[in-house]
């Protein structure tokens, strides 16, 4: 039965009472209120710009003050997913080969081998990208994907690497694809945003705004022609992303700092709750300093994800999903309670095998 474990589709959207889900990534913390305050009066279903509204792109300029963006510089995306699938597009051509840290999100590798692009992996050691790969394998590479804080690691990348990347993608002619959607999820330190005329930022209001079935998220580039090549794209393929989630989206960029920091709190205290439970259980993790999963190592992950599932209602992703066949996924996107409800299961499961 474990085989019918071939991808996370399985487990995505999946409602069933007396479930934990340790799956999905998505925020269980509600949208802004805002939001909703324009139904009443909301009249507009023709199509819109392919490349999205103006009030949004403007809206979205003050995210990227560092680099005087332009509202010309956005294409705002049925989320962040279809964001990087435009930018694989745009830039590359098939039998290209793009550069992806691993573990990685598991979208990545499908996607791309779709595009015809090669996925070229750099293995990192405890989550962090290694340069001295990096620099050897981004040769043959037209680009480098960069997610930091990371799904499924949680980890973030240092600094000082991440300058070394921009300055070494910047030299050698590659782009950079930073893919940012936890950028507002971080429990050490202030976000290092990648910049410059070669790097491609994509970002989503899925995570910090919780409106993952909303399907918003942007692709930002200074290079304007990598934009049309975008906007021709999607104008065969999906058009303008849906209008009235463009102008809840707007309503959300109104949120006040303050708010993201307090759900940034409770994250923390999340992250808190079940790094200490799986350690206390005596598995080997490593401690999340952004974004919302945990990925511990585990005997027999495929029999664990499965049982879990079937004989304990839990429902956990395989590693393997995301290059990594040793270890399981936890989203902790859940309450305090349910996270601990969690946890007494899975030491169920662990003591009773
Ligand atoms: C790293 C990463 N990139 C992109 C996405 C896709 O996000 P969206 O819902 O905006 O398509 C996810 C979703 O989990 C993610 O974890």
């Amino acid at each position: 039965m474990t085989d019918k474990l071939s991808s996370p589709s399985m487990f995505i959207g999946i409602k069933q009472e007396n479930l934990i889900s340790f799956g999905s990534g998505q925020p269980d913390m509600p949208p802004p209120k805002g939001i909703y305050d324009i139904l009443p009066k909301y009249t507009n279903f023709a199509y819109g710009l392919i490349q999205g509204e103006e009030k949004l792109r403007n809206s979205l300029r003050s995210e990227f003050l560092n680099q005087d963006a332009d509202k010309d510089n956005f294409v705002i995306t049925n989320g962040a997913s279809e964001a990087i699938d435009l930018t694989f597009r745009s830039i590359c051509k098939p039998k290209d080969k793009i550069l992806i840290h691993a573990p990685y999100y598991y979208s990545y590798p499908p996607l791309l081998k779709a595009n015809h692009i090669e996925p070229v992996i750099t293995e990192t050691i405890g989550g962090r990208i290694q340069i001295d790969d990096v620099e050897q394998k981004i040769h043959e590479c037209k680009a480098i994907l960069i997610n930091s804080p990371s799904n499924p690691t949680g980890r973030i990348q240092e600094i000082k690497t991440l300058k070394e990347i921009e300055k070494l993608a910047k030299d050698l002619g590659k782009v950079i694809i930073s893919d940012e959607v936890y950028k507002d999820l971080i429990y050490e330190r202030e976000n290092y945003m990648l910049s410059g005329d070669h790097v491609i930022t994509i970002n989503s209001f899925s995570k910090t705004f919780s409106m993952c079935g909303f399907r918003i998220g942007y692709l930002y580039s200074n290079d304007k022609s990598i934009v049309k090549r975008a906007i021709d794209i999607k104008t065969h393929s999906s058009m303008n992303t849906n209008i009235l989630a463009q102008q809840m989206a707007i309503e959300a960029l109104k949120t006040p700092k303050s708010v993201i920091e307090e759900q940034r709190v409770r994250w923390e205290n999340r992250r808190d709750t079940i790094y200490k439970g799986l350690q206390d259980l005596g598995l080997d993790l490593w401690k999340p300093e952004g974004a919302f999963y945990v990925f511990p190592k585990i005997k027999n992950p495929r029999k664990t994800v499965w049982e879990l599932y079937k004989n304990h209602d839990v429902i956990t992703y395989l590693g393997e999903w995301f290059g990594s066949p040793n270890r399981i996924r936890l989203s902790y996107a859940l309450e305090t309670d349910k996270i601990e409800e969690g946890l007494r299961r899975i030491k169920n499961y662990i003591n009773n095998t």
